[in-house]
């Protein structure tokens, strides 16, 4: 909402900028590593997802390579912006050149990725989805943003609010997985959490959401490949994430790389003002990817570098993310009327709007040293992080074996067992070498006896064995879209020669996406999945591993049993006219099923739920759903209880379920709750084949249980009033 006061400040400001200094906003610097080789933060980052660097090397590199941030470039009025420039110390000295020694003393707006922790680094995204928790998404930004603005940065590229539902993307890491309303509820609370209700904050962060839109529908699930989907898919299934992330108050939005139907992101005026701007009313920033408007020429869609800036300015891009074309182009297109300058004068009033609402004119210096080193890793910061690794850990099997009973022998197999820098995942924010304990410094800490499993030795004598699996921090995030999601060879290996020892085996599974998980299955008595769980993963596993916590998580993504599963995986599918059976004539595969190894929602706990007595009943505003579940175990436990519904019969087919709502029940032993829900009428619309919105009258099954699986069904003739 705009503040006439704020407004009135931008109309004065702008009346008195030169066309250069216009155009000098919309220009968002990256810092040149001077060194060994001049090479982009860009250019590093991308080394370390492709591989060619790891992030060690990359880490020493940047933290003791000298930046050139530009200074005389910031000093003409050609920098609006900077990204990952870390540091208030930094960041002071580039905001007083900024304020002091530029003509107008526009203030600089600093962006980084804190995608889930700052320096505290949080498990990944689509392990923290799986708390199903709004409260628990909202703390952990709020940590994130303490920490972040602290260290002079302004603006967080987050949350990402992409559906994922594909594993072989490696971006899934950073999603709150396959469903449209938990990607949505995710992007809402962080935003809340990072922004609160008062950017002027010293540790406030503007929050960008992104990718827009539909980044996670990439074919192949391979990274920035084309999206290509129907309107109606793409306003039913991948719209609705951004748009609760936006309504939730989000000051920028990120295109995304991708194409959508042909037309990239970035020069996508359909989607950036007919969407974003004129049905949504957004009036914060956009701001291009990474390079991403100059990209616009390997698209095929901008002739050069200047067509690809008259594009994006006109479709509604105000700032670019280091690609430069803006500070090369926008001139000359403006002065030819290529480019309108009252659209350039938008662009400049949507960044200069953010830098008044964080209150950068009149209070430019947001911190510094003594406040930046006292914001970090605090032992309350690692204390949330704990608590969030702990409710992100999903339960996946386990026959009797947990919780492990204290001064059980313990042997230690897997490298990532020993391997801490790898619990901090992908995008890990500022995270520092050393930071993260892994299970081994868990197992020191708690002076708990265990013994290394060696390759090469034979396997020592022990009680029980803890085997950690899966993929390291690197194969997952951008550019890292993987073809198989097989376990490796080594690991599956590695399973079966403990399995053979005849000691029970609890296989503890690190990754940032879902796996074929089959031989862990087939060869351990026990499966955690961990995901990347950040700074207190060992301690979080062992807290869980031995009951201390009762795990309560579930899945937001399917776990396939075979990567050729994908992308037909996810749970929202819809029937065909032949479902899947013993038939030959029927759509299945004929070495793999169809069903995933997990189900979305799926989660175990260490005590039971008996869930039964399902109703459903039309109301005036939807439906009112009401099940009772009974905690029938010895031990008290959350259960999250998923309310699904599906439409039967429609004028286009809809899906065999779709997630309405869920309500985590906290129960003691043996005590029961009735649970109840509201579903809006509008949750069973649908676009129709001319795009029409329509709620139909008829049948409305609902289907109410402890995972998308296994639930309890009532039916609803439902008739709109
Ligand atoms: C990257 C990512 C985007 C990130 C940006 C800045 O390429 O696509 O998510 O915010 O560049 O690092």
């Amino acid at each position: 909402m705009k503040h006439p006061e704020i407004e009135k400040r931008i109309q004065d400001l702008l009346s008195k900028m030169t066309l250069e200094e216009k155009v000098g906003q919309l220009h968002q610097a990256g810092g040149s590593i001077v060194g060994a080789f001049d090479l982009s933060l860009e250019e590093i980052l991308t080394m370390v997802q492709d591989g060619r660097m790891t992030e060690e090397e990359a880490h020493k590199m940047i933290s003791n390579a000298k930046r050139d941030w530009h200074e005389d470039d910031l000093r003409a009025g050609r920098i609006g912006s900077y990204l990952g420039l870390v540091g208030s110390e930094e960041m002071n000295r580039m905001q007083h050149i900024a304020v002091e020694e530029t003509r107008l003393g526009i203030p600089l707006i600093n962006g980084f990725d804190v995608i889930h922790g700052f320096r505290t680094i949080t498990p990944i995204p689509l392990a923290e989805s799986c708390a199903w928790d709004t409260d628990l998404w909202e703390r952990t930004a709020r940590m994130s943003a303490e920490e972040a603005a602290a260290a002079g940065i302004h603006m967080t590229f987050s949350p990402m609010a992409d559906v994922s539902k594909d594993p072989r993307w490696g971006r899934i890491a950073e999603s709150a997985g396959e469903d449209a309303l938990l990607n949505g509820l995710y992007g809402e609370a962080k935003v809340k959490g990072y922004q609160t209700d008062d950017l002027t904050r010293h540790d406030a962060l503007a929050a960008c959401v992104k990718h827009f839109a539909a980044y996670g529908a990439a074919e192949g699930g391979r990274d920035y490949n084309r999206v290509d989907m129907s309107p109606q898919r793409f306003e039913e299934e991948y719209l609705p994430s951004y748009e609760r992330a936006v309504k939730a108050g989000a000051r920028a939005v990120m295109p995304a790389f991708n194409d959508l139907s042909g037309v990239p992101c970035s020069v996508n005026k359909k989607l950036l003002t007919d969407i974003l701007r004129r049905r949504w009313g957004f009036d914060g920033m956009t701001i291009s990817d990474a390079n991403a408007i100059a990209e616009c020429v390997n698209h095929g869609i901008a002739e050069d570098r200047r067509d690809a800036a008259r594009q994006a300015l006109n479709a509604g891009m105000d700032m670019d993310m280091t690609s430069g074309c803006f500070l090369d182009h926008v001139k000359e297109l403006v002065e030819t009327g290529e480019v309108p300058m009252e659209r350039l004068d938008e662009a400049v009033s949507d960044i200069l709007r953010l830098k008044f609402e964080l209150g950068l004119f009149d209070d430019p210096y947001r911190s510094g040293p003594e406040q930046e080193k006292a914001a970090m890793l605090t032992p309350a910061h690692r204390a949330l992080a704990r608590e969030a690794a702990q409710r992100s850990m999903v339960l996946l099997r386990n026959d009797g074996l947990l919780p492990l009973k204290a001064g059980l022998r313990i042997a230690l197999a897997g490298k990532l067992a020993f391997e801490k820098d790898e619990m901090s995942g992908t995008w890990a924010g500022s995270y520092q070498p050393g930071d993260c304990k892994s299970i081994q410094d868990a197992l020191d800490e708690e002076h708990i006896a265990y013994r290394a499993v060696a390759e090469d030795q034979p396997l020592p004598d022990c009680d029980v064995f803890l085997c950690a699996i899966g993929e390291g921090k690197n194969e997952s995030g951008e550019a890292a879209s993987r073809a198989s999601l097989e376990l490796t060879e080594a690991d599956i290996a590695l399973l079966k020669r403990l399995k053979e020892s005849g000691k029970p085996v609890v296989a503890v599974v690190f990754a940032g996406r879902p796996l074929c998980l089959g031989p862990a299955v087939e060869n351990a008595d026990a499966i955690l999945m961990a995901w990347h769980p950040g700074v207190e993963a060992g301690p979080a596993i062992l807290d869980v591993l031995y009951g201390r916590v009762n795990p309560s998580a579930k899945l937001t993504a399917g776990f396939p049993s075979a990567s050729g599963q994908c992308p037909s995986l996810y749970y929202d599918h819809i029937r065909t006219g032949r479902p899947a059976g013993k038939f030959k004539y029927t759509s299945k595969y004929l070495d793999a099923p169809v069903e995933p190894l997990f189900p979305f929602g799926f989660g175990l706990s260490y005590t039971s739920f008996r869930y039964s007595d399902i109703s459903a009943v039309q109301t005036g505003l939807g439906i009112h759903a009401e099940i009772t579940v009974q905690n029938i175990g010895d031990r008290a436990g959350d259960e999250i209880v998923q309310c699904y519904f599906r439409d039967p019969v429609a004028r286009r087919v809809r899906p065999v379920r779709k997630l309405a709502a869920f309500e985590k029940a906290a129960l003691r032993p043996g005590e029961s709750r009735r649970i109840a829900f509201d579903i809006p009428k509008a949750a069973f619309g649908y676009y129709d084949q001319d795009m029409n919105f329509v709620i139909d009258d008829g049948l409305i099954e609902i289907h109410i249980g402890g995972n998308v699986r296994d639930t309890l069904q009532a039916n609803v003739d439902y008739r709109s009033l």
